[in-house]
């Protein structure tokens, strides 16, 4: 036995080799999340205060817990395990090609039809999509037109989160001084904000697995999905984007992140360089 798992043994929650693979095979099969050999610590950290609520003795018992109450208690473990990094205009390079390139050809597109649907997809507490609506609102293109940004994440406790719409201070100290002004409102606790009901309203939150049946049937004209799949297999990837190629129209965008590719996935999308793609069929 390698001296790590010997390490893990020995803790305040015993974790052995057993169940740290029955504890990955559920996250992969549940969620995608692939957990290599160097996740252990962040999987232990992260369950080990849940573990500790239970009144539980070890992991082994925790496994037990979870086959017996399987509904209830996934739902706690697919929270524990994601991985939930976001901020306002996080890679600021696809708002402002949004800005000057994919929404100006969108509403040319659609110009008969006059409306505009967009999908963020993996939103986690809900700086994407607010980023999304900020800049739409901000390009005055779509007045008068049906637009609307769905947002979605498997993780209860963001999507909470994310509908508040309730921010700490530090989180939009980066931010242009007009756009704090514009998009953000006072709250009760100084240091707080809120995100403007205006912008709110343009985003509708839910809770889906992107492994699982979709109730929507687009098509959506541009998708963010970024950081999302960076830690499913090859295979789910190549499944996911290609149902995502199915609901969007043709010409639609696609936007993943900074360390994701297409390359080699699947050639239902070309690349417009810098993690954008455009839907070819
Ligand atoms: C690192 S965050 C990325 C947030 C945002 N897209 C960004 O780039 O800033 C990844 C999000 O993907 C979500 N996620 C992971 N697996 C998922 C799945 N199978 N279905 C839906 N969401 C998932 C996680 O809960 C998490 O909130």
């Amino acid at each position: 036995m390698s001296s790590s798992s010997e390490n893990f043994r020995s803790r305040e929650f015993p974790m052995t080799e057993e169940d740290y693979q029955f504890l990955r095979q559920l996250a992969g099969r549940e969620t995608g999340i692939e957990l290599s050999e160097a996740k252990r610590e962040m999987v232990y950290s992260r369950l080990v205060r849940r573990i500790r609520s239970l009144g539980l003795m070890d992991f082994a018992g925790y496994r037990h817990y979870l086959e017996k109450n399987k509904h209830l208690e996934l739902t706690h473990f697919v929270n524990a395990i994601t991985t939930n990094l976001t901020s306002f205009f996080r890679e600021g390079h696809h708002f402002e090609a949004l800005r000057t390139t994919l929404l100006p050809e969108i509403i040319k597109q659609n110009a008969q039809r006059r409306s505009l649907r967009i999908w963020s997809a993996g939103c986690s507490t809900g700086e994407e999509p607010y980023s999304l609506a900020m800049t739409l609102q901000d390009s005055g293109l779509c007045k008068g037109w049906d637009a609307k940004i769905l947002a979605t994440d498997v993780d209860s406790n963001v999507l909470a989160h994310a509908t508040a719409g309730q921010y700490g201070r530090e989180k939009i100290q980066g931010l242009p001084q007009d756009l704090q002004q514009r998009h953000f409102v006072r709250t009760e606790r100084e240091e707080m904000v809120q995100v403007d009901p205006r912008i709110s309203a343009w985003v509708t939150f839910r809770q889906l697995n992107l492994l699982h049946e979709w109730p929507m049937s687009g098509p959506f004209d541009i998708i963010f999905c970024r950081n999302v799949v960076i830690y499913f297999s090859k295979d789910t990837q190549r499944q996911l984007f290609d149902r995502f190629a199915s609901l969007m129209a043709v010409g639609g965008y696609l936007c993943i992140g900074h360390s994701e590719t297409l390359h080699g996935i699947t050639d239902r999308f070309e690349s417009l360089g810098r993690t954008i793609y455009r839907k070819r069929f």
